[in-house]
């Protein structure tokens, strides 16, 4: 379970340095948007060393339709990304092509077969909101569904993405939600874009706690300091899962009940299935902690 992914330039020996360090649960090192084309050769060298022997590391490619996506790939593969971010996806038509080619990368560089997952960023072109169903039953590789806002915003030829108190104006709301429904619909995680407000601490954890809330499991990030913050806001707070205890205790004592009362709300079936989600990542992320 990922909850925040730092990126980081791939350029950047000395932000990659710092990467390692920061608490995040996985860490994408990006070829695209954040290097330059002069620098993306170096950027692919220092890629591959940084990933080479460490887990949970991620890679940004450049678009699959971008001329770029196979120079990224050839370099960096032979250290055996945990998966591979794809962005300015335009179905998961791209996803299915990005998986071909690491059926034949992973046996030419000896990387187990279809262990390289995929992150399709699923918003960023406006073609991308009118297919987000294909990635249901895509691709076993799939590992999550993200968004972006910020090169949709671009495409449309808007002036701002968010309004004057920093909430997502209603195109980037219905991309967000378009994403939700689709990562649940092909029964992976999904993941929120990025804050690109860095110093905003408080903004920062109204929106990683509003994502925790609608559903997303994580969240993109993009300096050190958003890492605790974003993890705090995914892992379950004390308070929900001692009343996600009190909800199965509930329906284990009144196993005729289909709908039952707690503290003057009711509560049924889909109520229990969250509540059992709610121990098991608490579960989960304990055991992790303490192994
Ligand atoms: N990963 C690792 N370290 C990072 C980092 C990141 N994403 N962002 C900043 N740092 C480091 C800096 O190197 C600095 O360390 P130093 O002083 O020891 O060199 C420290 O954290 C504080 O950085 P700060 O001065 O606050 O920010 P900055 O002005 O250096 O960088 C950004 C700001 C936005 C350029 C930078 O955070 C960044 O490159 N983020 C990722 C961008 C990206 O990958 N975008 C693509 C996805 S949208
Ligand atoms: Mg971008």
């Amino acid at each position: 379970m990922i909850r925040s992914f730092l990126f980081v330039p791939g350029d950047s020996e000395r932000k990659l340095e710092k990467a390692s360090g920061a608490g995040s649960d996985a860490i994408i090192v990006d070829l695209e948007d954040s290097v330059t084309a002069e620098s993306r050769p170096r950027a692919r060298e220092l890629a591959r060393e940084f990933i080479d022997g460490r887990d949970d590391v991620w890679l940004r490619i450049n678009p699959v339709d971008s001329g770029e996506a196979l120079a990224d790939l050839q370099a960096v593969m032979p250290a055996a990304p945990s998966g591979i971010v794809l962005p300015k996806a335009r179905s998961a038509d791209d996803a299915a092509r990005l998986a071909t080619k690491l059926d034949e990368l992973e046996s030419r560089y000896d990387v187990a077969a279809g262990t390289t997952r995929i992150l399709p960023i699923g918003t960023e072109r406006p073609r991308a909101l009118f297919s987000l169903e294909s990635y249901v039953g895509s691709t076993p590789r799939l590992a999550g569904l993200t968004w972006g806002a910020e090169d949709l915003s671009a495409a449309l030829g808007a002036r701002a993405n968010r309004d004057e108190d920093g909430n997502w104006l209603s195109p980037y709301e219905l991309a967000r939600s378009l994403c939700l429904f689709a990562a649940a619909a092909a029964e992976v995680p999904a993941i929120d874009t990025v804050y690109t407000d860095f110093r905003d601490a408080e903004g920062l954890a109204s929106f990683a706690r509003r994502a925790a809330r609608d559903g997303f499991t994580g969240m993109l990030a993009i300096h050190p300091a958003q890492v605790a913050t974003i993890n705090d806001a995914f892992t379950p707070s004390e308070d929900e899962v001692i009343r996600a205890e009190r909800i199965v205790a509930l329906f284990r004592d009144n196993p005729g009940a289909g709908a039952l009362a707690l503290d003057g709300e009711m509560i049924d079936k889909p109520h229990l299935v969250q509540a059992r989600r709610t121990i098991a990542l608490a579960t989960r992320l304990r055991t992790r902690q303490e192994g």
